[in-house]
């Protein structure tokens, strides 16, 4: 992947700014729940604004359709990033139009606005042109530190790249820096871990990284999948039927190419997924008909746990079990204090993942938490992002 210009390499001054941030953050009663995203945003405005820069914030919140939604009014979020700045953020009540440009024309060099909801406007997802360009009009710089959106070529994310120069911020650096490296340059040994629910969630990230890493760890609901096409029985876990073949041909594709592809050796199981009163530990090839696996086994953990203390670099994308459920997670948690414990290139893709590792208090011990969701698994999956695409080239 070609390195992408950053505020750092424009001449900042007397600028006017439109930074896409990805404030799309978890909402609880109408405040903001995890402010994670808001917070790992504030060395590209801090920066901006300490060179004098404007800085004209954009994002989107939610879905909600192309219409405005006063339950995703963006209010909560300026309140939070204005206490976290230390300075109020005013929220303009729109993010186009003559109202908002006149607000922006205003304001003093070094101030910081927020703009209300992009996808308040069905403009932003269909990427319309005008809609960019009416964007453009309020600035005469375009940073994107939005890493969690740059998978999606929206307006605010890729269209408005065309009406102005475009640069990334630090985070959308920082993320493409450590994903980037742990594709192209890992340390090595190079460890991947994946679990959740869906195997065709994953699909194309296996492929990836089975041309890239020297061990795959496979866990949560995904594994059942594999375990079927190893010939097991499963029981009533998870099982992608459509998968399967194509689980069977990763299977004998690491084979042939010597990379190691571990799966659980033993399960915890249960006939009650919500509160696992009857849960026990079986061998994974000793899963009871009428129970389903909740989560990878002690020798598992141990296993696993084991391949991540002797990595150079460690990749880990979804939760070993259904972590949520405190009988459950202890899989998930093992994962997750192997990787704080070594001294690896420790990386989290984002989600859920990033979630539990912030539950169990371990986020300060990894190298790199990912904000991006879906962004962070479209770039393991080799591909670029658009909101990356557009970026200026180095
Ligand atoms: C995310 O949380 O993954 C991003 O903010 C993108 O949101 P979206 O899936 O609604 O496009």
């Amino acid at each position: 992947m070609r390195a992408k210009k950053t505020i750092r390499d424009v001449d900042l001054r007397g600028r006017r700014a439109l930074v896409r941030v990805d404030f799309n953050v978890p909402m609880e009663d109408g405040a903001v729940g995890d402010d994670r995203r808001i917070r790992e945003a504030l060395p590209t405005i801090r920066y901006l604004l300490e060179h004098g820069v404007t800085a004209v914030l954009c994002s989107h919140l939610g879905r909600p359709g192309g219409k405005p939604d006063p339950a995703l009014s963006l209010a909560p979020v300026a309140a939070r990033l204005g206490a976290l700045l230390g300075r109020p953020v005013p929220l303009l009540p729109d993010c186009v139009g003559p109202e908002v440009e006149a607000a922006v024309a205003a304001l003093a060099p070094g101030s910081v606005v927020l703009l209300e909801n992009l996808r308040f406007h069905p403009e932003e997802e269909a990427n319309d042109p005008a809609f960019a360009r009416r964007l453009a009009r309020l600035a005469d710089l375009y940073v994107n530190d939005a890493f969690g959106t740059a998978h999606r070529a929206h307006a605010s994310t890729a269209g408005v790249a065309a009406y102005l120069p475009a640069v990334a911020g630090f985070l959308m650096e920082k993320e493409l820096a450590y994903l980037g490296r742990a594709l192209d340059a890992p340390a090595r040994p190079f460890v991947a871990i994946l679990g959740g629910k869906k195997v065709s969630d994953k699909i194309a990230v296996i492929r990836n990284l089975l041309t890239r890493a020297d061990a795959l760890l496979v866990g949560g609901g995904m594994a059942y999948t594999f375990l079927r096409a190893r010939g097991y029985e499963i029981g009533g876990s998870i099982l992608d039927p459509e998968h399967l073949p194509m689980a069977g041909e990763f299977l004998a594709t690491a084979a042939a190419r010597g990379v190691a592809f571990e799966l659980p050796h033993d399960v915890v199981v249960t006939t009650d997924p919500a509160g696992g009163a009857d849960a026990q530990v079986v061998p994974a090839d000793a899963i009871p008909a009428h129970m389903r696996g909740v989560d990878i086994g002690p020798r598992t953990a141990a296993a696993f746990a084991a391949v991540i203390a002797r990595a150079g670099t460690v990749l880990w994308n979804g939760p070993m079990g259904v972590f949520e459920v405190p009988a459950f997670a202890a899989g998930t948690r093992a994962v997750a204090e192997a990787m704080a414990a070594s001294s690896a290139v420790t990386v989290v893709g984002g989600g859920d993942t990033a979630a539990a590792v912030e539950e169990f208090g371990l986020a300060d011990r990894m190298t790199h938490i990912s904000t991006g969701g879906g962004a962070s698994l479209e770039f393991l999956e080799g591909r670029e992002l658009p909101g990356v695409a557009v970026l200026q080239d180095v």
